[in-house]
């Protein structure tokens, strides 16, 4: 795979040329990208030694006019030429100038540029790293779909203890390669995925719904078109973007999420039923607003169409994937779930577990299959999460086609 490796300027950009070397021996073609201030810490001349070639430094030219001709177009030509684009160590800097679109010298123009997969590996001070400008520019880049590869613990070079210490460049080259190897173990499959919560009206200015954001959802969505599938989003209302290269069908209620799934079922080879959807709905909304009065209202609720079950009924041989968020009895509950409905697996997360789960940018989940086994997950970023989901999917399809060999 051809990998542009962008270095910032950190203390931990010699650990870019670790990188490099690890990417390099596992066969990828690696166009290394220097910020200025990256060149403060470590020679252009160690990564074109690593990769046999010339390091970009810079946006223009300080050769010839006819280099100069070249180098105008430069960062169109590397954003097209390659497949992924790994910042490592992504400063604040970097991550505040991706965020907001500023595109003063390559590395940021080249971000802009770029229509393939960002995977960020920051690296910082950890009162910079905890900084809400940080963490805000971090929520923007990961709802645009980059991959952020969190930092570890440990000593840090500013002499503090903390979270800021790039991970071992062989843990970030193991990350770029799930990326890659899978990059097209989807192709051919046509994957809906459901996400978001439901919302079940009351009356015509007021609603029912769940805290659920859509973020697991849509992460499993970009992951599944990265990996080359055509995806189908069927979305609740959520405040995210639509992820590159993913069809998305908007819907509000239970029944219209129940009706746009079956509208594709056909075409589906793979359902993924991430959505929280709502249970019950008001069947008799009234044409006008309820009026607020002193005394009790009561709701006369009606259960929704089950879309899980009704998928499990009908699914034929596509691959089922539910999801069961509970907040006690988790396993006991997924199990049943997973059995119940005819899923060939259920993913399932604990929501009120601190900082994880609904709303949340991480989650920790435990992937059941109808086989008995059990892999846990995280806690890890959203997109990673994503990735593990689709490994366990993708070895799951692998069995059966192997069984469906032998019989
Ligand atoms: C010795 C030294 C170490 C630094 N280490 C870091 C660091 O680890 N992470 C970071 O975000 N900024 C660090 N900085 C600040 C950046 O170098 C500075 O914000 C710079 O503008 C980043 O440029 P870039 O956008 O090319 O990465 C450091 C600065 C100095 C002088």
């Amino acid at each position: 795979m051809r990998i542009v490796v962008g270095v910032g300027g950190g203390i931990a950009a010699y650990k870019a040329a670790e990188l490099v070397r690890a990417l390099g021996q596992r066969g990828h073609d690696v166009q290394v990208v220097m910020t200025r201030a990256a060149q403060e810490f470590i020679q252009p001349l160690t990564f074109a030694s690593l990769t046999g070639r010339k390091v970009i430094t810079g946006l223009f030219s300080q050769n010839s006019s006819q280099d100069a001709l070249a180098s105008a177009v430069e960062h169109i030509a590397v954003a097209k030429e390659n497949d992924l684009l790994v910042v490592a160590p992504a400063t604040a800097d970097l991550l505040a100038k991706f965020a907001s679109g500023l595109a003063d010298d390559f590395l940021s123009t080249l971000y802009l540029a770029f229509t393939g997969h960002v995977v960020l590996s920051p690296a910082m001070n950890t009162a910079m790293w905890e900084h809400p400008a940080t963490q805000t520019n971090l929520e923007t880049l990961r709802k645009r779909g980059c991959s952020i590869i969190d930092p570890e613990e440990g000593w840090l070079a500013c002499g503090v203890t903390g979270a800021g210490r790039l991970p071992d460049p062989i843990r970030i080259a193991d990350h770029v390669e799930t990326l890659t190897r899978a990059k097209s173990d989807f192709s051919g499959e046509i994957v809906i995925v459901t996400a978001g919560p439901t919302q079940e009206a009351l009356d015509p200015v007021r609603y029912i719904s769940n805290r659920s954001s859509g973020k697991m959802g849509y992460a499993i969505a970009a992951a599944a078109a990265r990996r080359g599938a055509h995806v189908i989003l069927v979305s609740g209302p959520v405040q995210l973007p639509a992820p590159p290269r993913v069809q998305l069908i908007s819907v509000k209620t239970a029944l219209e999420m129940r009706n746009a799934v079956f509208h594709h079922l056909e075409e589906a080879t793979i359902i993924i039923k991430s959505a929280a959807v709502a249970d019950y709905y008001v069947a008799n909304i009234p044409e006008q607003k309820r009026k607020k009065t002193a005394t009790r209202l009561s709701l006369e609720l009606d259960p929704t169409p089950d879309i899980l079950a009704e998928l499990g009924d009908k699914k034929g041989d596509r691959l089922l994937i539910g999801f069961a968020a509970e907040t006690e009895n988790l396993m006991e509950e997924a199990r049943r779930k997973m059995h119940a409905k005819k899923c060939d697996m259920l993913v399932a997360n604990l929501v009120n577990a601190h900082g994880l789960g609904f709303e949340s940018d991480r989650n920790e989940v435990e992937i059941l299959s109808r086989s008995g086994q059990t892999v846990h997950a995280g806690p890890a970023d959203k997109n990673e999460i994503a990735e593990r989901i689709l490994d366990e999917v993708a070895m799951l399809r692998l069995n059966l086609r192997a069984v469906d060999a032998t019989a």
